[in-house]
């Protein structure tokens, strides 16, 4: 799968099959967890319950099915950017997931919090956990119902652009990142953030508050930019904040051939 078709794969998974991961997977999972764990100062952690009759998070039933023996507890700390950072990894990480075949979902509120006990350092907080599993062979009639009444609050990629250009003029891949934004995950789907286009420099801002997720959001947002980008041959990074620019490195060959 290249990365356009790993992005478009990732869906919240919410009915999940009892087949068991192959190890291989796990340890890559966990390769990228103690990277970013190391390189980031965050306390990502990966769980399971193979072999327990029970899932190994409790989620909650109204809205998941299917046991999932796999979850990741993306803990960092309690400040903003580092629940940027959360965002920004854990999407890493759920790509990666998404590219090895599994399903997952972001999860901050519906689940049983007494079902999970991750290392909590002072200055910490879980701010989300993220089941991982083989999505069911079927996505239940439910399942796809609730999908379906969250997305169709998706905006337009026109609708989360502010500054001096307008949507028809911008780069081929500021439109594609536009659309990668648009693609990933937010919480209860109301993502909260604008890429403001000023002088042919892009900065992401929250512009509205609504959910208590907005910085794992404004992370994520960004990691789907930046992935969009990158596997155009725009090679960037960006600064963490709210307004935060993306910084262009370098750009290739085949950037030039999307103009
Ligand atoms: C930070 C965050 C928290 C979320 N929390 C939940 C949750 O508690 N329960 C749930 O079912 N989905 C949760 N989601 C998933 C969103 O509802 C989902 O990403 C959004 O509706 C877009 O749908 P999609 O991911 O299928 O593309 C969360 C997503 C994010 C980014």
């Amino acid at each position: 799968m290249d990365a356009f078709e790993i992005m478009k794969q990732r869906v919240s998974c919410r009915a999940f099959s009892e087949a068991e991961i192959e190890r291989e997977k796990i340890e890559k999972l966990i390769a990228c967890i103690d990277r970013i764990n190391e390189e980031q100062g965050l306390h990502f952690q990966i769980y399971t319950g193979i072999g327990k009759q029970q899932s190994v998070v409790g989620l909650n039933r109204a809205m998941f099915s299917g046991k999932v023996f796999w979850y990741a507890a993306l803990v960092g700390g309690e400040d903003e950017i580092s629940a940027e950072k959360v965002g920004y990894y854990g999407e890493e990480l759920v790509l990666l997931a998404t590219s090895l075949g599994l399903g997952t979902c972001w999860v901050g509120g519906t689940y049983d919090r007494d079902s999970v006990n991750p290392q909590i350092e002072p200055g910490e907080k879980l701010w989300d956990v993220i089941p991982i599993g083989f999505p069911a062979e079927k996505t239940p009639l439910k399942q796809r119902m609730i999908r379906n009444s969250l997305r169709k609050k998706t905006p337009a990629p026109k609708e989360i652009l502010e500054g001096d250009t307008a949507y028809d003029d911008l780069p081929e891949w500021v439109k594609t990142g536009l659309q990668a934004i648009l693609d990933g995950p937010s919480a209860v789907n109301r993502l909260p953030v604008h890429l403001v286009c000023e002088n042919h420099n892009y900065y992401m801002k929250i512009y509205k508050k609504n959910s208590g997720f907005e910085w794992n959001d404004l992370g994520i947002a960004k990691y789907q930019f930046w992935y969009a980008a990158n596997a155009l041959d725009v090679h960037g990074e960006w600064e963490w904040g709210s307004g935060g620019e993306f910084q262009i490195k370098s750009q290739g060959v085949s950037y030039l051939e999307t103009e």
